[in-house]
């Protein structure tokens, strides 16, 4: 069975294609980030047009890069939510009208819950039930997954995401969009003694975070410092430091209250080498395993669309004629 998948909630246009027996055989992805960079964030609208312009280009390679055709595939899939509205209509009205000329089955799936399936695409996957640390531009929560599609909420950000934490600091220290990877290794150069940054949230019970306060300290601190270099990744390690501690830590808590050891960990942020290496090193002192997938299935893709599509559409799902594009869209509500 062959499934494309079609990712286009945000500023990345990516497309898959994934087969049942032979895994994903292409992935294509066009990233907007030359194009939002002078703006120091993703424009929505120019996201959109971007999008218009690059989804058919990218399908078409995606099949000769898959050495397959339109009347091979089995189904498609295509991102419906959460995501920014213009962008999610155009990945959704482009994957079901597709569908619905080539008379396949078609499904509209959830980023986040994509997000965390793209770690089955490796050799190496939790048995139900396990943890996930889903983190993004968007969204930062831990959640049970009790089951394929079975999810309950057991923390989240009650302001800002993971990831939009990381892009506003990175944007203050003057780095360039999307700053998270930028600021990771500017932090590798700082020295981590020389600023304590709070972790927020950690001393009170519950799995809920916060950035806001995180970020207003960090923007103090820079406002109070003569900032030559080596304070620029001084306080770019502080801030690193103070989210990755608070990841640890609430992780930590979740598997002692659920009692649950494995915990995967999936969205943009889970690219980050400083949080990969603490959760190692906390599961290395805890026992427990925890799951990364790889690099280019951290941040966005059309691999892991493809396949969560693929077990929707092999349950025999299929949408009907006209999707709604769902910009918030509860992980539990699927
Ligand atoms: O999942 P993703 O690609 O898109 C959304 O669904 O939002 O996540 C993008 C976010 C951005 O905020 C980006 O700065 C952050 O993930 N990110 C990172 C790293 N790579 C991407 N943050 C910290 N360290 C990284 N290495
Ligand atoms: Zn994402």
């Amino acid at each position: 069975m062959q499934v494309l998948g079609i990712e286009t909630s945000c500023d990345e246009t990516a497309i898959a294609i994934y087969d049942s027996k032979l895994g994903i055989l292409s992935h294509c992805l066009y990233s907007q980030i030359d194009l939002h960079n002078k703006y120091g964030g993703v424009v929505p609208e120019l996201a959109s047009r971007e999008h218009v312009l690059k989804v058919l280009p990218l399908v078409k390679k995606a099949l000769v890069e898959a050495k397959t055709e339109f009347n091979l595939l089995n189904g498609i899939a295509y991102t419906i939510g959460p995501g920014l509205m213009g962008a999610l209509l155009v990945g959704g009205t482009v994957g079901r009208s597709l569908a619905y000329s080539l008379s396949l089955p078609a499904i509209g799936v959830h980023h986040m819950e994509a997000h965390l399936l793209a770690l089955m695409l490796e050799e190496n996957t939790p048995e139900y039930p396990f943890l996930a640390l889903l983190v993004s531009g968007g969204h930062t929560q831990i959640v049970n997954v009790k089951a394929p599609g079975v999810f309950k909420i057991l923390g989240e950000s009650v302001d800002d995401a993971a990831g939009e934490a990381f892009d506003k600091i990175a944007k203050i220290l003057g780095l360039p969009y999307p700053g998270g990877p930028a600021l990771s290794v500017l932090a590798d150069e700082g020295d981590s003694g020389r600023f304590q940054f709070p972790r927020p949230m950690t001393d009170r019970p519950g799995l809920n975070f916060s950035f806001s306060g995180l970020k207003t300290f960090t923007l103090n601190t820079i406002n109070s410092e003569n900032m030559d270099e080596q304070t620029r990744a001084d306080i770019a390690r502080a801030f690193v430091d103070a989210v990755v501690e608070t990841f640890v830590i609430k992780c930590k808590r979740a598997i002692n209250e659920t009692g649950i050891k494995q915990l995967v960990v999936a969205g943009g942020v889970s690219a980050n080498k400083q949080l990969q290496k603490a959760l190692i090193s906390m599961f290395n002192q805890e026992g427990g395993e925890v799951f990364f997938p790889r690099d280019e299935y951290c941040t966005d893709n059309g691999a892991m669309v493809a396949y969560a599509g693929y077990l929707r559409i092999k349950k025999g799902q299929n949408d009907t004629l006209s999707f709604i594009a769902k910009p918030r869209w509860p992980l539990e509500d699927i």
